[in-house]
């Protein structure tokens, strides 16, 4: 097997993380054993990817979508991710992780934004890795969200609709400061992206598997990575430019 960590990128990496809810099932165990066992996956996936030097992981943790579910199902994501970023705070300083979060931040529970300000806050510093949160994120939500901003500043007079280019609109997501994901991971079987990341997804490449996130692992990450490596990124370009 070649030694993944010796390839370059990908630097960025995003997750959707489905089938916890399946998984429960299949175990006759309610829905919520699902997401609490899905947390187990996140340290392990944190710990491969900073071992294979990627930069960025980007977790689809909460869609604007999920707000849906039935209130205890939310609540209890919630709590569940309370806890994990009190428990977790530790190893995140510990390991020079930085934590960041996009999405609609001011619509989670207070509980959920104090422990996330936090644990933000204390890692700030850190410049290596970086965890990104998708939470309460949606990207319609999102892309609205900047035309709006652009439109109120060509309203206002602080620049002219000339100016709204792609790069003007990339300016106005929660991504800003980010780069575009280099490769899309989605467990549970689907192969779509309800939602996440439409915008910076241009030119990622993609990698689906049926395996439900509690079953996912340090070796099917590694696997994602090695078929990424494989491919040839050619960014629009003909072979011989690429
Ligand atoms: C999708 O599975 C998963 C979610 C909506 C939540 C993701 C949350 C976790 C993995 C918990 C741990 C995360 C952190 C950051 C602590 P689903 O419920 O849609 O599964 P299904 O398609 O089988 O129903």
């Amino acid at each position: 097997m070649t030694d993944i960590t010796q390839k370059t990128g990908p630097r960025h990496v995003a997750i959707i993380m489905d089938g916890n809810g399946r998984w429960a099932t299949r175990q006759g165990l309610e829905r919520p054993e699902g997401h609490k066992a899905g947390a187990e996956p996140v340290r392990a996936v944190m710990r491969a990817a900073r071992d294979c030097g990627v930069s960025m992981l980007t977790l689809y943790a909460f869609s604007t979508e999920n707000w849906g579910r039935p209130k205890d199902e939310v609540q209890g994501l919630f709590s569940l991710l309370v806890k994990y970023l009190k428990t977790e705070l530790k190893e995140l300083v510990e390991k020079q992780v930085r934590l960041r979060a996009i999405g609609d931040i001011d619509s989670l529970p207070h509980s959920a934004r104090h422990a996330l300000g936090a644990a933000m806050a204390a890692t700030a510093k850190y410049e290596k890795f970086t965890l990104n949160l998708a939470l309460s994120y949606g990207s319609r939500f999102e892309l609205a969200r900047a035309a709006r901003l652009l439109a109120e500043e060509v309203a206002s007079g602080q620049r002219d609709a000339q100016s709204i280019t792609p790069e003007a609109i990339g300016q106005k997501l929660w991504t800003a400061d980010m780069p575009d994901p280099d490769l899309l991971i989605r467990t549970g079987g689907d192969m779509r992206l309800s939602n996440f990341l439409l915008w910076q997804c241009a030119y990622t490449e993609f990698y689906f598997t049926p395996t439900l996130w509690p079953d996912f692992g340090e070796a099917e990450f590694k696997a994602a990575l090695e078929s990424f490596h494989s491919r040839e990124r050619r960014f629009g370009l003909a072979e011989a430019q690429g």
